[in-house]
């Protein structure tokens, strides 16, 4: 069944308080709640529906009178009283076989909870929609030490503790952890003087891994005081860390779920980037707090209200502790290689979709990401003070609502006094617009014509022009910027802008700072990049540049056997000899687009994708890069030794992803020598991961493959890098082998979400691996989800995206893909979340 935007309506009835009483069990857990019920004077429909699954109904009563409701696999409806009314119910479930991973679960004997989207009727019976807030008391009985649940504690003796939440929350948001938990603790006062005691609990072990996720959070209170103006609101911020969840975390309202990968780290364990994306999530989660639970969403088809709002807050916010160019940089590439595929295919949905079978089929990249994106091209629209002051007023207005894109937009509306009737489109309009540039000079004048336009997309056949805010800069030939940067509103399928009084034709800097998620069509001349490269003043678009020129010569590489271009190898001896450029920036510089990002290029063109071809003319670039640059590269990797002990910040790192890029490339020339010693040397996992990974790729580092197996083996979370790495280096024709030899090793434990992507998801981003000829990927990746599905769907259904490409490729590849897609489909009792997946993405 498909689930309709069009069609909400609020339910029939308000909550007033939720008490629930936990008899902690591994297979006979009981839920006892009681709920205080009174009709909704805004709805008409008065039917009293509570939502449940998988639950065994002990009892039930109406004001202490018991009752039999109707019962059935989705939940229950019941005669009630029109008037207020006290629920009780009493429920059985068994956490302790729940391997989907979704409501009360069991992970390494501790107990812990999932309930976004829709998994606290796995709990108990409830209307389980967002716009139904209520407070909730919460009592756990069981004989683990540590107990908690949402709120502040209120009472705890031998074997139980007592939980109050005061904030009104939807059910999605509730939690309940219990376990042999170690806490790390922590303080914070807010700025209007509350003493918060905050706690990371981990399993003992892990005790070594917390300290920079604390410092994480304690920034994060910091800075959403400084700059959104929000405190906190509790007594007690709890984190909890586990090893089997299905995403990265989750901002249950003080008592935040991290998979553990998301929040444990030590110098020994994690690499840069991991303590990077850590930083970013505990911050995405702290966030959430007022964006999410203080204002809520009315349904789910608003999830980008929380989503694309706290992501936007999350990149300020690294951007804010890091470096804010190279920032905006990892967001284009994650943007491109994520987002992009996903709206250009059979899975394309808007910001907000309209209708779904599966919610949990649409936390995706669209609603992350690109509603991130459209939040900050409104900002960009409005200016910095404006932002500011329609966000004061969204948390006056809002506060304690379950609220819609058009109660977020009004806000702007209200405080600018501009109409936003067009720019709802980026909520409502799926695909990557695509804006085409044309350059006209005469009599000191330069004109931009740039048109836009939308391909079809599934469901939306004619798209209308959206408001694109492009943001452009002048630079006159002697590299000076003529014009500096200013936003262009892009409101017409096609639209002029002139700029007058030039002594000499400017070269244009076009979408400085990724200023729209859209795909620019500039037919530039190398040489024209190659003079931004050295030139622009902007960071994004020198690095842009870059790019553009790489993935010139890359698609002449592939298209008409060119050798490596001379324009790119010369801009980028440039750049790396430049010392006043940040490391992390040059690093950055050295990337390639990736050979996914390639074939859609290729596609775009009319051209049908080779993945081999693709794999190698990436490496013959990449051999042509090293023997050019060979003379900088010892002095490059010497930058990664930093001096002094570790530190996971921006300068440190950066030099860091330098001294790595350099050594991956000296690995071309001398065979891994230099990577051998550099394992040797290592002192932290950054260091040894990436010399283990250039000797990979050297196909060398058997010996280091097998010390670091022996060094790491206790640790699960540097396991799944072991287990990652070998298949993201494999070469392409070994590669489904590979990964089919790791899936039976005796560590493969393919029920935990982490170590399955590591090896299956891993196989999926291996794209030369991914698509051999003779589909041996595809069959493997289709015989894991199969097998993975009645397991754990949410999983199964989002791995399901690795095949969203298909029609990108040659008519065999297709029909291998079309048979395993077929496979899956027709596997019975394949769940709703895989079966959505698949028939979009075979556009049935
Ligand atoms: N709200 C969480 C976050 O963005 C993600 C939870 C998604 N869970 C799910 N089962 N779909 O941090
Ligand atoms: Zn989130």
């Amino acid at each position: 069944t498909t689930i309709y935007l069009k069609d909400y309506t609020p339910f029939g009835y308000l909550v007033d308080s939720v008490h629930l009483t936990f008899d902690l069990d591994a297979h006979a857990t009981r839920v006892t709640s009681r709920i205080a019920f009174r009709p909704n004077p805004d709805a008409t429909d008065r039917t009293f529906f509570l939502h449940g699954e998988e639950l065994k109904l002990i009892r039930a009563a109406i004001d202490g009178a018991e009752i039999t409701p109707d019962v059935t696999d989705k939940g229950l409806t019941a005669d009630v009283p029109d008037a207020p009314f006290l629920w009780e119910s009493e429920v059985e479930i068994d956490p302790g076989n729940n391997t989907a991973l979704e409501g009360l679960y069991m992970s390494n004997g501790m107990y812990c909870t999932q309930c976004e989207a829709e998994g606290f009727r796995k709990i108990t019976f409830y209307p389980d929609r967002p716009d139904v807030m209520s407070t909730f008391t919460v009592r756990i009985n069981g004989d683990l030490p540590v107990l908690l649940s949402n709120g502040n504690p209120s009472g705890k003796g031998e074997g139980w503790a007592e939980w109050v939440d005061p904030w009104p929350k939807p059910a999605y948001l509730f939690a309940l952890v219990a376990g042999d938990l170690i806490a790390h603790p922590g303080q914070f006062t807010t700025k209007s003087g509350r003493n918060v005691d905050l706690n990371l609990w981990v399993r003992p072990g892990d005790e070594g891994k917390c300290a920079f996720g604390m410092e994480a959070l304690k920034k994060s209170m910091k800075w959403d005081e400084g700059v959104y103006g929000r405190e906190y609101d509790l007594d007690v911020f709890n984190i909890v860390a586990v090893d089997d969840f299905n995403m990265g975390a989750m901002e249950n309202k003080g008592l935040n779920i991290f998979n553990s990968s998301a929040v444990l780290a030590s110098p020994e364990t994690s690499t840069d980037a991991n303590f990077e994306r850590i930083e970013a999530i505990i911050a995405h989660e702290y966030f959430h707090n007022w964006t999410g639970n203080r204002i809520t969403c009315r349904d789910w088809f608003q999830l980008c209200l929380k989503e694309g709002l706290t992501v936007f807050r999350d990149a300020q916010f690294t951007s804010d502790m890091r470096s804010a160019p190279v920032k905006r940089i990892h967001d284009a590439i994650d943007l491109r290689a994520r987002q992009f595929p996903e709206d250009n295919g059979p899975l394309s949905h808007p910001v907000r979709p309209e209708s779904f079978q599966e919610i949990n089929n649409f936390y995706t990249a669209t609603v992350y990401e690109k509603g991130a994106e459209v939040i900050g091209m409104l900002k960009r629209l409005v200016g910095d003070a404006a932002y500011a002051k329609a966000l004061d007023l969204y948390f006056e207005r809002h506060d304690g609502q379950a609220c819609t894109i058009e109660d977020w937009l009004k806000v702007f509306e209200d405080t600018t006094g501009r109409d936003l009737t067009q720019f709802k489109r980026w909520y409502s309009q799926s695909g990557t617009p695509r804006v085409r540039v044309q350059e006209d000079w005469a009599d000191g004048t330069y004109t931009l014509t740039l048109k836009q336009r939308t391909d079809p997309t599934p469901g939306q056949e004619a798209k209308l022009p959206q408001v694109i805010p492009v943001a452009v800069g002048l630079l006159g030939p002697n590299g000076d910027e003529v014009r500096a940067t200013e936003v262009l509103e892009l409101t017409q399928a096609e639209q002029s802008f002139a700029f007058t009084g030039l002594a000499a034709k400017p070269t244009a800097s076009i979408l400085r700072d990724f200023s729209a998620p859209v795909i620019l069509e500039h037919d530039q001349s190398n040489a024209e990049r190659a003079f931004l490269l050295a030139h622009d003043t902007d960071p994004f678009n020198r690095w842009q540049a870059g790019r553009d020129l790489a993935q010139d010569t890359l698609m002449r590489m592939i298209l008409q056997d060119a050798a490596p271009d001379t324009d790119y190898l010369d801009g980028l001896l440039t750049v790396l000899r430049n010392d006043e450029l940040d490391p992390a920036y040059r690093a950055l510089m050295l990337g390639l687009p990736t050979q996914s990002e390639l074939a859609a290029a290729l596609h775009d063109r009319g051209h049908t994708p080779d993945p081999m071809a693709i794999w190698a003319a990436v490496e013959t670039l990449r051999q042509a890069t090293a023997q050019t640059v060979q003379d900088l590269l010892p002095r490059l990797h010497s930058e990664a030794l930093v001096d002094g002990p570790y530190s996971p910040d921006a300068e440190q790192s950066g030099k860091r992803a330098l001294g790595s890029a350099a050594l991956a490339l000296t690995s071309r020339l001398d065979g891994g020598a230099m990577a051998a010693e550099a394992y040797d040397k290592a002192n932290n996992m950054t260091l040894q991961l990436t010399a283990l990974s250039c000797l990979l790729r050297a196909r060398k580092g058997e010996a280091q493959l097998d010390a670091f197996y022996e060094q790491w083996q206790h640790d699960r979370l540097v396991m799944d890098k072991w287990f990652g790495l070998q298949v993201a280096m494999a070469a392409p024709e070994a590669t489904p082998a590979i990964a089919a030899t790791l899936t039976e090793h005796a560590d493969f434990n393919w029920k935990n979400p982490n170590r399955f992507r590591a090896v299956v998801g891993a196989l999926a981003m291996n794209h030369a691996g991914f698509h051999q000829p003779d589909g041996a990927g595809y069959a493997l990746l289709a015989d894991w989800l199969i097998r993975l599905d009645p397991v754990n769907p949410q999983t199964t259904a989002r791995m399901c995206s690795a095949f969203q490409t298909w029609k990108r490729y040659d008519p065999d590849r297709q029909a291998l893909t079309r048979a395993q897609l077929s496979r899956i489909a027709e596997t019975p009792n394949l769940s709703r979340d895989t079966t959505e997946m698949v028939s979009r993405i075979l556009g049935a």
